[in-house]
């Protein structure tokens, strides 16, 4: 298996993760996301198919965004910083594991991935993860750490897609 950065001249030749919305990006837009430097794009692959991808982006949670319970939460994990608005994260903007490949924890390693690079080697100051998860994944991202940025059923039920986040801080030594 390998990982690599999406680059211009990568030449793709099919990918199913079930979501064609998640397809059509991989296959039609992240390179043109990438050049335009809005997100970068990841691929797991081997010699015959894409595994599994994602991109990423710079995002921030804001307190305009969240319950303020869950505000009250976040802002206590700060403890001895003056208390902000908002504070710094990435965002996963889109992932998708091919079809024939789910179900095998591919997708919770990449999430240990992105937790661990930006834990490691960010070159700024980045305390959380986002995602705006579909309805699908919430399970999936909740089974792995992530939690709502608003609790009130009546914001969560209302999207299409509900706002999570991992803090990153629970990882430090
Ligand atoms: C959602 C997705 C990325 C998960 O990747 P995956 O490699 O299949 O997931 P994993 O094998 O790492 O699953 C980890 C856990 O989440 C659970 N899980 C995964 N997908 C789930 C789903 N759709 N519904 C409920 N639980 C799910 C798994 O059962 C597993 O639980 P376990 O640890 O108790 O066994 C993948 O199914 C996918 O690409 N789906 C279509 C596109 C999509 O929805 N992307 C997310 C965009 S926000």
């Amino acid at each position: 298996m390998q990982f690599i950065r999406l680059t211009d001249n990568y030449q793709f030749k099919t990918f199913d993760c079930g979501n064609s919305d998640l397809n059509e990006f991989l296959l039609s837009d992240a390179k043109k996301y990438a050049k335009r430097l809005l997100s970068v794009t990841y691929l797991i692959k081997d010699e015959n198919e894409i595994i599994a991808f994602f991109s990423v982006s710079n995002d921030r949670i804001s307190i305009k965004e969240s319950d303020k319970a869950v505000w009250r939460k976040i802002k206590k994990e700060f403890p001895h910083s003056k208390h902000r608005s908002d504070y710094p994260a990435v965002k996963i903007g889109r992932l998708g594991v091919n079809l024939s490949h789910q179900g095998k924890h591919i997708g919770t390693h990449i999430l240990d991935f992105v937790k661990k690079t930006f834990i490691k080697n960010n070159r700024t100051g980045c305390a959380f993860i986002t995602v705006d998860a579909l309805p699908s994944a919430v399970s999936f991202y909740h089974k792995n750490g992530f939690k709502f940025l608003r609790t009130s059923t009546d914001s969560v039920t209302t999207r299409d897609t509900t706002p999570m986040y991992y803090d990153l801080s629970q990882l430090l030594d």
